[in-house]
């Protein structure tokens, strides 16, 4: 047996517009973040996760992704994404799993397989959702879903009666801050919050509906580099969000403090805690602004490279990252 270690990583995202409408069809737009995680694999006699015994049923996006491994593996993981917090760590961390057991296996598998696997360890864990984190964690770059008339399409998932167009988007150069309120909030709660509410009225379907417009009028704004729009449409959208009853509290305090300072604000992710992003031309007011509301502001580059191969080996720590 050779006890040779594989390494990938995959990058995290945020959401600039459209997170929880795109789980109905909607459009949205993503980019990926320079925080990344790392995970190594090599075989072994027992499976472990960084150094302790794994039990695959408290680590479902694992246990997902090793149904067709048929020997033991010991998991090394580092990660710079902050976990619980809509910052694509669930996605970022199946994605370069993925890649690294393909590795070890010796095949090289495409990214629509990488985003497949993403996706599926996630339906597993969550339970319903769209393929939007793990697009955005294989491919890296920014991405746009299920928006008209962008020519370089990269694949199509569907899934019970919804369809993602997925395309590859320029990433702008524009400066975002994100802001952490250190309440970790797993998606699937946040998801399922709103399709009981839907369920039970036409209200939310008109939210999600217009969700869908504001993406759109930003994407169009985004192309323009008119920041100004943007932002309107980010704190349109934020409001929205709040209707649907996925903000909370603290992430309002963060997105209000951000505003003077900012062209727009909104939470980003699946809501319920974790974080909010700014777009702005003065991040550092912005981080100042976040940390005297008690939040932990992280300043990104966005638009990194996605899954991808790793010589050096993860070293077993988890860190959350605060600002840069
Ligand atoms: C979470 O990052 C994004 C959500 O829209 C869920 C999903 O798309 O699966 C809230």
């Amino acid at each position: 047996m050779s006890n040779r270690w594989y390494s990938a990583s995959a990058p995290g995202k945020f959401v600039v517009l459209g997170e929880h409408s795109v789980v109905y069809g909607k459009p949205a737009v993503v980019l990926a973040t320079d925080l990344r995680i790392k995970c190594s694999v090599r075989r072994s006699y027992m499976n472990s996760l960084n150094g302790e015994k794994l039990d695959l049923y408290r680590q479902p996006h694992i246990k997902y992704l090793t149904r067709d491994v048929h020997y033991c593996l010991d998991f090394l993981t580092t990660s710079q994404v902050p976990s619980g917090s809509g910052m694509g760590s669930s996605a970022a961390l199946s994605a370069a799993i993925a890649l690294a057991i393909s590795t070890e296996k010796g095949e090289e598998p495409s990214e629509r397989q990488l985003v497949d696997e993403s996706y599926g360890a996630e339906l597993y864990a969550q339970g319903n959702g769209s393929p939007m984190d793990a697009s955005a964690c294989v491919h890296g770059g920014g991405i746009a879903i299920n928006i008209p008339n962008t020519n370089n399409e990269l694949w199509t998932i569907k899934r019970n009666d919804r369809t993602w167009r997925v395309s590859d988007i320029k990433v702008p150069d524009l400066s975002f801050v994100i802001g952490n309120t250190g309440i970790k909030a797993p998606t699937g709660p946040q998801v399922e919050k709103i399709r009981r509410f839907k369920e039970k009225s036409g209200f939310a379907s008109e939210i999600i509906d217009e969700m869908g417009k504001v993406t759109l009028e930003g994407y169009s704004a985004l192309r323009k580099n008119d920041k100004e729009k943007l932002g309107r449409l980010m704190t349109q959208d934020h409001k929205l969000l709040s209707i649907l009853g996925v903000s909370c509290n603290e992430l309002n305090k963060l997105v209000n403090a951000s505003l003077p300072y900012s062209y727009g604000a909104k939470l980003t992710g699946s809501g319920g805690g974790g974080c909010m992003v700014a777009l702005t031309d003065r991040p550092d007011k912005v981080a100042e602004a976040i940390a005297s509301r008690g939040g932990t502001p992280i300043v990104i580059n966005s638009g990194s490279e996605g899954a991808r191969i790793e010589k050096s080996i993860a070293d077993g720590k988890r860190m959350d990252i605060p600002l840069q």
